[in-house]
């Protein structure tokens, strides 16, 4: 039997307004791209911009390659490109850059946001982390 929770969010636009709550309040960063492999970006919250300075408004159709530079760890950025080719999940951190060109370490996680089998987007859930 459905929990009451399940009921709420099944409804109507339940679920899509939990999702747009959590999104714009979470204290991470939440980046979503569209479903291609050299996914553009569709969506960045507030939390972005305070992470990397960037205006989500300004990035919407570029990619997440902004956030990188010559220090960026070339491995890590490999394995997160085979885990877009598979459709998997990546965690990992690597050196990124905000956007007055100062280097932070980003740790993050990238996720398919899949319905049935297809991928329609990709999300990722970023903070600042402390060591490399
Ligand atoms: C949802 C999503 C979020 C991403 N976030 C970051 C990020 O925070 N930092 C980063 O260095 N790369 C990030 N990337 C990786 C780049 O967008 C790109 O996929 C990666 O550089 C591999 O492509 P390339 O080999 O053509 O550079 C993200 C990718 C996706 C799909």
């Amino acid at each position: 039997m459905p929990s009451k929770f399940e009921k709420l969010m099944n409804g109507a636009d339940g679920g899509l307004a939990l999702l747009q709550v959590l999104a714009e309040n979470s204290f991470d960063s939440v980046l979503i791209t569209d479903a291609s492999v050299a996914g553009k970006i569709i969506y960045a919250n507030k939390s972005f911009k305070k992470l990397t300075g960037h205006d989500p408004s300004k990035i919407i159709g570029k990619t997440p390659r902004i956030l990188q530079g010559p220090a960026t760890d070339s491995n890590v950025i490999a394995r997160l490109s085979d885990a877009l080719k598979s459709g998997g999940k990546f965690e990992g951190k690597a050196i990124n850059y905000r956007s007055d060109g100062t280097p932070f370490i980003m740790y993050w996680r990238v996720l398919p946001i899949k319905v049935g089998k297809k991928i329609i987007a990709w999300v990722a859930i970023q903070r600042e982390g402390s060591v490399i």
